[in-house]
């Protein structure tokens, strides 16, 4: 650690309450997609595997993740679906190709079988459904499967398939990302608002307190960005109530300072969302406030991928893709887009980190090995165990520096939460070489005591875990955290993620 030590200061304003922390800013994303699913929390032959096949050992680790609500089955893998390929008897599901990933799939998991892991895990279901080659009738089939009660064939043949009771799923996305020329069935803004409004009425015609998510653009780099929120909202406002944000971040030609202050640009694309949808709602006068599904987010290889050949190598089943492998650098990055999410909190109101196992994920597992955590597990999990009660933007007073891509950035961004009997602040260094020694007044908090104080920190900023090295990085004590006087002082390492947990 380098010697010379920079100071911040945070004011904590116990009025300044950004939202009630809603558990679904926590949730995750379970796709079919190489190993996600099978090979990864599906593994029959596991020495921990449960009837159904899935391995509880990974269940163990989803619990400590802390994850909440699950995105399933896709992404992209969810354009070319059909639902009904994986419910019934095991052995009579058909075997089909899986286009948006070159792959096969086996339908050996579905809605009944995922609704039970989920049971196992504590997670709630946010189910998407397919607007790429089906439509209307297929998703209004897959509402009655999956949440009428009995007495209609579908909910009747859910019933026959050993599921008693309803799944009774309150969110879905319409689609995904239809505005990507990859995805199968992808539409024009005008194409796509008009078929979501019609569903979405359709849908809301069973069931008038669905929530559902309207698909944003799949990105802010999108040409489209923008217009894509408008027109479809356009069409869509009064049938729905979210609207998706995704977002992949990585570092990109070595330039770790730009790539450390990428929550800037998730705040920029969240604004933009929320300023359109507004723009939106105002035109038509409407009293209704459409909020944010930040439903994928993560650090993503992606340029790395691109230019690999790894979707293209055959039609396997669960072949490895999309496996990336996260330093140091990539969770703190990943903690401060937690951070970000929270701050905004009063906007977005559900957001799921893509992916859980395997994929771009904060847990791997090995065939008939190991599971562990990657970095990223770390932020994410903490996160989600200590964050509870309400969200408080704090005020941060602290230095910046010049970035490549985002222009001059703070060194350091924090978000508090406060609770009862505890509060806890969240803490990211962004600078590259020096400590920084942040004074925390939270005296409207009226902390009595610390009661844990964590870091993710490494002086190799890119050490990662690795199968055959898995617990390399781990949280380590934030030594030096003192409370005297509504005062808390901590120092930061360089390139760090913290967390400070208090009682009060
Ligand atoms: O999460 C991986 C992929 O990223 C998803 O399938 C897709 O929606 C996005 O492009």
């Amino acid at each position: 650690m380098n010697s010379t030590v920079t100071k911040a200061t945070i004011v904590v304003d116990r009025s300044a309450v950004v939202a009630p922390v809603n558990r679904r800013i926590f949730g995750s994303f379970v796709e079919h997609l190489g190993r996600c699913v099978y090979d990864g929390i599906h593994e029959p032959t596991h020495a921990t595997a449960n009837e159904d096949g899935f391995r509880l050992d990974v269940v163990e680790l989803v619990k400590e993740l802390g994850s909440t609500t699950i995105r399933y089955p896709g992404g992209n893998f969810v354009s070319g679906f059909r639902w009904e390929d994986s419910v019934g008897p095991r052995e009579n599901r058909p075997v089909r190709r899986d286009l948006a990933w070159h792959s096969i799939e086996t339908n050996q998991v579905g809605l009944d079988e995922f609704s039970r892991w989920l049971k196992l895990t504590g997670s709630e279901l946010m189910l998407a459904v397919n607007l790429g080659t089906r439509g209307i009738e297929a998703v209004v089939d897959l509402l009655d499967y999956a949440n009428h009660p009995g007495g209609t064939t579908l909910s009747d043949a859910r019933i026959k398939n050993g599921t008693e009771e309803p799944h009774n799923v309150r969110m879905w996305c319409l689609g995904n990302e239809m505005d990507g020329p990859w995805q199968t069935g992808y539409m024009s803004a005008d194409d796509y608002g008009k078929l979501a409004a019609r569903t979405a009425q359709a849908m809301k015609a069973a069931d008038k307190d669905l929530e559902l998510v309207v698909c944003g653009s799949s990105g802010s780099a999108m040409p489209t960005f923008g217009d894509w929120e408008r027109t479809v909202l356009e069409h869509s406002y009064e049938h729905v109530d979210y609207i998706s944000c995704h977002a992949y971040y990585q570092e990109r030609d070595g330039d770790l300072g730009s790539y450390l202050a990428s929550s800037l640009d998730m705040k920029y694309f969240i604004d933009t969302v929320a300023a359109t949808a507004d723009h939106v709602g105002n035109k038509l006068r409407s009293s209704k406030k459409i909020k944010l599904s930040f439903d994928e987010w993560n650090i993503w290889y992606l340029d790395e991928h691109r230019a690999s050949d790894e979707v293209n190598d055959g039609w396997r089943v669960a072949p490895r893709q999309l496996e990336d492998v996260y330093s140091v650098a990539d969770a703190v990055v990943l903690g401060n887009l937690l951070i970000t999410l929270l701050q905004n909190h009063d906007r977005v109101a559900s957001a799921s980190l893509a992916q859980l196992v395997n994929v771009i994920a904060p847990i791997m597992t090995e065939p008939g090995g190991a599971a562990w955590r990657q970095t990223t597990f770390f932020p994410f999990s903490v996160m989600s165990r200590l964050a509870g009660g309400e969200v408080l933007r704090p005020r941060i007073d602290a230095g910046t520096y010049r970035t490549a891509v985002h222009g001059d950035a703070p060194l350091v961004d924090s978000v508090v939460t406060v609770d009862d009997g505890a509060a806890a602040v969240f803490l990211v260094n962004r600078g590259r070489t020096e400590p920084i020694e942040v004074s925390i007044d939270v005296r409207s908090l009226a902390a009595t005591a610390i009661t844990e104080a964590v870091t993710l920190h490494d002086d190799d900023v890119y050490a990662k875990n690795t199968l055959d090295d898995q617990e390399r990085v781990g949280l380590k004590t934030l030594e030096e955290a003192v409370l005297a006087g509504g005062m808390l002082t901590v120092t930061l390492p360089p390139v760090s993620w913290s967390a400070v947990a208090l009682a009060r």
